[in-house]
Parts: structure tokens; sequence; C-alpha cells
């Protein structure tokens, strides 16, 4: 029971990470002026702004209650494993955390650190999410399958595209918040040449989150590959194709939200991709750690 409703808690939070990229795409950060009311009521008028500001707002409330019923399912399905139901704990104080940074980014009117942090704080979430999925089932290490040479192999490989995939979403997060996204307003290139002059902070800001983009999808295929070609476990395999297929996509999306110049809609599933990506990856190294907690 606790499996399904996490995976249940997990679309719910990829969904609220798109509600609030696409609040900071549509320039609907301080729609709501106030928190934790918006115009001093919990049920202002949902129009314009407002509308996808307060949505979040009530989606994030809606999450804290869905995640904390998952740990309490945790706890009653799986009373052996108390570090589960402690990660869940872990869990929920990082919701409020999070909570308390989205009302500190109104307050202090987008201050860029706080901003980003609260990007930082929703992914920190989404990999706890996968490492509970991946360590719910009933003896998690022979669901993966394959001997310890095998498992050892795809856990570093999930670690590592975990971490390339971690760091570069906060480079991300910065280009974003640094207004940096159209510092190079062309795709492909930039200013119209594949190295630009970098003398302004913003263009090689912006220039760095290509090239390690492009950097990171390809070591990511290459441990996609890795994972196809060595693994015979039928669930890492299919993991392993999904994160080659959508860091693929990843790149893609990242040129395309530029020649849409930053369209909301691409630019909101770019992030979602990047969630997406890291719960695969953290979802193929928490699977297959053998010598981690029964
Ligand atoms: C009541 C609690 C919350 C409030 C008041 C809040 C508020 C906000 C605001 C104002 C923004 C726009 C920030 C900007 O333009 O820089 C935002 C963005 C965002 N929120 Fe929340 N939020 C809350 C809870 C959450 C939770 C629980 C999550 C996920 C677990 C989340 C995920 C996000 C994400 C991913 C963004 C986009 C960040 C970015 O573009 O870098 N929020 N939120
Ligand atoms: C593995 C590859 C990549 C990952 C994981 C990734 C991830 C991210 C993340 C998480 C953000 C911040 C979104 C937010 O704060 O809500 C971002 C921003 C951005 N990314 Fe990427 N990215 C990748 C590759 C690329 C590439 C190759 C480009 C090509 C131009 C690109 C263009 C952008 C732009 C323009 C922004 C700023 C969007 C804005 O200002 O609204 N990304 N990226």
């Amino acid at each position: 029971m606790a499996r399904p409703f996490l995976l249940f808690v997990l679309l719910w939070t990829i969904a609220l990470i798109f509600l609030g990229s696409y609040v900071h795409a549509t320039d609907a950060s301080l729609a709501c002026p106030d928190w934790p009311t918006c115009f001093g009521t919990m049920m202002p008028e949902m129009t314009g702004g407002v509308f996808w500001e307060h949505l979040h707002r009530l989606w994030a409330g809606a999450l804290v209650l869905l995640f904390a019923v998952s740990v309490a399912l945790l706890r009653r399905s799986h009373p052996e494993r108390i570090w589960l139901f402690r990660l869940g704990l872990a869990g929920i104080a990082i919701l409020l955390v999070q909570s308390l940074l989205g009302g500190l980014t109104v307050l202090l009117r987008l201050p860029d650190a706080i901003s980003a942090a609260h990007l930082a704080m929703a992914l920190v979430f989404v990999a706890l999410l996968a490492i509970l999925l991946a360590r719910t089932g009933r003896d998690p290490a022979a669901a993966v399958g394959g001997g310890s040479g095998e498992r050892a192999l795809a856990l570093r490989m999930g670690v590592l595209a975990s971490l390339l995939l971690y760091a570069q979403s906060m480079v991300g997060a910065w280009v974003r918040h640094r207004d940096a996204g159209m510092a190079c307003p062309d795709s492909p290139l930039c200013l119209g040449r594949l190295v630009p002059p970098l003398e302004f902070g913003i263009v090689q800001l912006h220039y760095l989150h290509r090239v390690f983009g492009v950097l990171v999808a390809l070591v990511v295929i290459a441990c996609s590959w890795t994972l196809l070609r060595r693994c015979g476990s039928r669930s890492v395999r299919l993991a392993g194709a999904a994160l080659g297929a959508a860091v693929a996509a990843q790149v893609l999306l990242g040129f395309l939200s530029v020649a849409a110049r930053l369209d909301p809609v691409l630019v909101s599933l770019h992030t979602v991709l990047a969630a997406t990506l890291l719960a695969v990856a953290v979802w193929v190294a928490a699977s297959s750690w053998e010598r981690g907690p029964a």
C-alpha cells in the first residue's frame, strides 16, 4: 500500500514542480504579495497570476498532507525497517523548510539565493522519494537481480548520473535567477559563435550551462549505455534506456526554450524533466545498493 501511494506522491511533486516553475516563468511569483495568506485570505479570487501562484501554494499544502499519510503507511507496512520511517520524517522536515523558503521568496521579494535554494530543496525531496520507492520493495537488491559486480556497477552509474544532474540543475537555477536565460539569444550558437565573447558574467553563466549540459548529457548517455549493455535486470535496463532518452530530450528542450524566448511551458517542462531525470538516476543507485539498510 505504501509503495503505490509513494508513487502517487512523486507524480504530485512533479506536477508541483511544473507549477512552481510556471509561476516564475509567467512572472506570477509576487502575484500574492503576502504569505502565508494571499491578499490576507486563503481563498483569494483565482484570476491571472494569483491563479498560478495560489494554486502552487495549495498544491504544496496538499503535498505535505499526502506525504505525511505515506510516512504513516510506511510505518505500518514496514515496522521492521525503522530507517524508512526516519527518512520519511526527514522528508516532512524538508517539506516544512521548503514551504518556509517559498514564503521567504515572497516576503523578501525574490532574492536569487533563496529562489535557487527553493529549487535545490525541491530536488532533494524528489531524490528522497526515489530512495523510498527503491527501498520499499520486499528485497530491493534481489528485485534488481544480477550478481554483486553488476549491482556495484549500476550503483556507480546511478550515483555518477545523480551528482552530475543535480550539479547541472543548480547551474540552471542560477542561470534562471540571474536572468541569464537569454544571455545567448540564439540556438545552437551563442551570439553567433561556437565560443562567444566571454567578458560578461551572464554570458559566461549561460554558456557554462550549455556546455556543461551537453557534457553531462554525454556522460549520462554513456551511463545509460553501460546499464543497457552490462545489466541483466529488466527494471535497471528500462531505467537506463529512460535516462538516455530523457537526457537527450532535455538538451533539446534547453535549446528550444531559448529559440522560443523562454516560453513558459517549455522552460517549465525543462525543470520537470530535470527532476524526473534525477528521480530515475537516484532510483537506479538506491535500488542497486546491495549493502544498504535492509
Ligand atoms: C506554501 C509553500 C510554498 C510557497 C509559498 C511557494 C512559493 C513559490 C514561489 C513564490 C515561487 C516562484 C519563485 C521565483 O520566482 O523565484 C516558487 C517556485 C517554485 N516552487 Fe514553490 N512554494 C511553496 C512550496 C513548494 C514545495 C513544497 C515545492 C516542491 C517540493 C515547491 C517547488 C517549487 C519549484 C520547483 C519552483 C520553481 C523554482 C525555480 O524556478 O527555480 N514549492 N514557489
Ligand atoms: C543535462 C542537461 C540539462 C539539465 C539537467 C538542465 C537543467 C536545468 C534546470 C534545472 C534549470 C533551472 C530551471 C528552474 O530554475 O526552474 C535550467 C535552466 C535553463 N536551462 Fe537547462 N539543463 C540542461 C541543459 C540545457 C541546455 C543544453 C540548454 C541549452 C541552451 C539549457 C538551457 C536552459 C535555459 C535557457 C535555462 C533558464 C530558463 C529560464 O530562465 O527560465 N539547458 N536547466
